[in-house]
């Protein structure tokens, strides 16, 4: 017999009794049903994963190296890959700088788990990635919340208040680059007064930065990072850029902080896998990446364009959306009046078409109920424009 409920004596903590499962994933669960075209989850396309060539990375390592299937210490031939990585982005730092993490979503538990006390304060936006609002939830910490505009990101002027007003936040949540929901990234100008006010309040950001190498016009601009090396945590990820069953990122953060990053590291998993370190260090000396960037950017930057133009074309008069300069998602904001929760429904059943309603990334305390997320990385063009054309009959 399978047991579906549990013993009534079994104490769980406080914040876990509360706690379900986050609406981002349950609904990607039921949404992801063959035959269903889905704008829903945040993926990468399969079929453009470097299998070949990440094939031919573990296939040397295995033979070669036979520490690879052994407990070890981070590897110091990637961290200096990563800070040539950086170097790209525009970051100079070094490899007593970079701290290996099991993909940017430990990065962020454990900088959450050193700088966030019980019932501390958190500064997130009202719309936001909901991986930083599971990781935050067992402190059970007071969110102090930032509208965003969908042009220019975060509102800055909402941080200062909250700072002038006296709350001071563990840290500040940002995701500079095609954020994730909303698909904005963050002005030049309100990157420079962030980082000012970080340094004026004394309080770190947490920069997560996922979606970085993925951008889709001629320049981008350098992370907050690149601007101070002393109150800017950065997040950074070979699920995008390689692919996520890695499970291989990486903080950028003061040399100082690594030893007790490694000690809350080590209770989660000891370690990130040593295997899957060497293999991303050999694809990356074989100098596969750039090549493969090229590509992901034409194609994904093409999607992105298509989705663009079908919206245009097809959706309510009335309606608002985001323009990306990189990442996977748009932002769509219906009419007033309009409830995407609902909508989904009909849009599942009738037009076998999915995506993700506003309110699975609001805070608490938030209603986003005209809006919904896209994704147009993991559809091909021809299912965009045949998805986008399904969308505006619903909405219709
Ligand atoms: C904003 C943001 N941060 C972090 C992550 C987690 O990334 P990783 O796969 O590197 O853990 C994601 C994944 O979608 C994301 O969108």
């Amino acid at each position: 017999m399978i047991l579906t409920s549990l013993p009534t004596e079994l104490q769980l903590a406080d914040w876990a009794c509360g706690m379900s499962r986050s609406v981002l994933r349950q609904m990607i669960a039921t949404v992801s049903r063959p035959g269903i075209i889905s704008f829903a989850g945040g993926l990468p396309d399969p079929d453009l994963f470097p299998r070949a060539e990440f094939a031919d990375a573990i296939a040397r390592v295995l033979a070669t190296d036979k520490f690879a299937l052994q407990y070890r210490p981070p590897l110091p031939e990637l961290k200096e890959q990563i800070v040539q990585l950086m170097a790209q982005r525009g970051v100079a730092c070094t490899a007593e700088q970079i701290f290996l993490t099991t993909g940017a979503q430990q990065g962020l538990d454990v900088l959450a788990r050193l700088l966030l006390n019980p019932g501390g304060q958190v500064l997130l936006e009202e719309a936001v990635y909901p991986g930083v609002q599971q990781v935050v939830a067992p402190m059970q910490p007071r969110i102090l919340p930032v509208p965003t505009d969908l042009r220019s990101g975060m509102d800055v002027d909402a941080v200062e208040a909250h700072l002038w007003r006296g709350a001071r936040p563990a840290f500040i949540y940002a995701i500079s680059d095609a954020h994730n929901p909303l698909g904005v990234s963050i002005s030049v100008q309100k990157r420079q007064q962030l980082v000012a006010l970080a340094r004026q309040y004394g309080v770190p950001i947490v920069e997560d930065d996922p979606y970085g190498f993925l951008h889709y016009e001629q320049a981008s601009v350098p992370p907050m990072r690149a601007l101070d090396e002393e109150w800017v945590f950065y997040l950074g990820s070979f699920s995008k850029i390689i692919a996520p069953a890695l499970r291989l990122g990486w903080v950028v953060a003061p040399p100082a902080l690594l030893p007790k990053l490694t000690v809350v590291k080590e209770a989660g998993d000891l370690e990130s896998s040593a295997l899957i370190q060497r293999a991303v260090s050999a694809y990356l000396a074989a100098d596969h990446l750039p090549a493969h960037l090229r590509r992901l950017r034409q194609e994904y930057g093409r999607r992105r364009d298509v989705m663009l133009a079908a919206i245009a074309r097809y959706f309510p008069a009335g309606s608002r959306w985001t323009v990306p300069m990189g990442g996977m998602f748009i932002w769509v904001e219906l009419p007033a009046y309009m409830d995407t929760a609902v909508l989904l429904q009909t849009a599942v059943d009738q037009e076998q078409v999915a995506y993700i309603p506003g309110y699975a990334f609001a805070v608490p305390g938030h209603t986003v109920t005209n809006c919904l997320r896209l994704n147009f990385s993991h559809s091909t063009p021809d299912m965009i424009e045949e998805g986008i054309a399904r969308l505006g009959r619903v909405f219709a």
